[in-house]
């Protein structure tokens, strides 16, 4: 029998502090999350000098306290997994900077990750049986794709927003409405009391290029919805303009990826990225694939937002495939999904 693949997984690119011991691939042996949440919530945002900050502070204790967890030690792992882009400049540094230290220390292999990489890799820890080919929409607060995976650490990228993230549409449109930070489980929550089609705002349908998303004409539609209550004194129901918002991006994202399937005729779909962890996207990806003949896969919500966990997934295949970091590796804020 060939023997385990151990991997420390560290990820530091927003807002969370995580590291995590991954075993081939898809056996997370522990995964440590010291969230900045209640820190940035102060500011109504994540402030990226405060979040490098407390990434020094926090990353060496996230480290210790997975390996323990984990019944471990460094002399166990076979590599080191980090994130190095794309990602908040200074934030990444810091995990960069400690996974090169203790490679360097301890010669143990490095393997930087992609965090986009890292989301669509979430889906094989609780989904033992789940390999490529097969489409993958990742929304998170920076990013929404709709990536093919063609096989593990081969990407096309079939369509992606072409202004604010899905997240980022969420958090913006929470502000406007008095929700605060973090918008996205908040307009979750308050929706259960709102109905969905009480306003019927736009669902942009972007035409150039069949897969491409928009989010910042529907969040422009809210901030004119609620000015014009204003102006006219009428009553604003957060909660009915909160899930009538949170319907409209759902029907945007189910709208491409139902043509997405339908036109590829994969059939196998996987969601990925904290914006996944809302349970009315989920039951709505998961209905449409169940009406296609489509498998769904979705992680728990835990391995959906940053964690490091899903570095470690990616990580693994990456090091399988013979890739390895010199202690040149840099942050790389802007890296593009398939870039080495
Ligand atoms: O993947 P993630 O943790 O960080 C990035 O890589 O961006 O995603 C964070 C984003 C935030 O915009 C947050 O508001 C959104 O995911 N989010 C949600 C939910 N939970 C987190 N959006 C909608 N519904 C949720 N339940
Ligand atoms: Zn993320």
């Amino acid at each position: 029998m060939s023997k385990d693949v151990r991997i420390l997984a560290i990820e530091t690119s927003c807002d969370e502090t995580a590291a995590a011991v991954v075993v081939n691939g898809r056996e997370v042996r522990s995964n440590i999350i010291s969230s900045q949440i209640a820190l940035h919530t102060l500011y109504g945002g994540v402030v990226p000098e405060i979040a490098s900050r407390k990434h020094i502070e926090k990353i060496n204790q996230v480290i210790t306290e997975a390996l323990r967890e984990a019944d471990m030690t460094l002399d166990d792992m076979d590599a080191i997994g980090v994130t190095y882009g794309p990602g908040l400049v200074g934030a990444l540094l810091v995990g960069v900077a400690e996974a090169k230290a203790i490679s360097f220390a301890r010669k143990i292999p490095l393997v930087g990750v992609h965090h986009i990489e890292g989301h669509i890799s979430a889906n094989y820890i609780e989904n033992k049986d789940l390999e490529p080919p097969f489409l993958c929409l990742v929304v998170s607060g920076g990013h929404t794709h709709l990536v093919k995976v063609e096989d593990y650490g081969k990407y096309e990228i079939l369509g992606r927003t072409m202004d604010d993230a899905a997240g980022e549409a969420f958090d913006k449109v929470a502000r406007a409405i008095g929700l605060g930070y973090p918008g996205g489980p908040k307009i979750e929550k308050v929706s259960h009391e709102g109905n969905p089609q009480a306003i019927a705002f736009p669902r942009a349908h972007v035409s150039e290029g069949n897969y491409n998303f928009s989010f910042s004409g529907m969040k422009s539609a809210v901030l004119n919805y609620l000015n014009g209550c204003r102006m006219k004194g009428t009553t604003i129901c957060q909660a009915d303009v909160a899930a009538s918002f949170q319907q409209a991006v759902i029907d945007v994202l189910t709208g491409n990826v139902i043509l997405a399937l339908q036109e590829s005729g994969i059939k196998k779909f996987a969601l990925a990225g904290g914006v996944a962890s809302n349970q009315t996207l989920r039951n709505a990806m998961k209905d449409e694939c169940t009406r296609l003949g489509v498998e769904f896969f979705c992680p728990s919500p835990v391995f959906c937002t940053d964690n490091a966990a899903m570095i470690g997934a990616a990580a693994y295949y990456d090091f399988m495939a013979g890739r390895r970091d010199g202690y040149d590796l840099n942050a790389v804020p802007n890296l593009k999904l398939g870039e080495r």
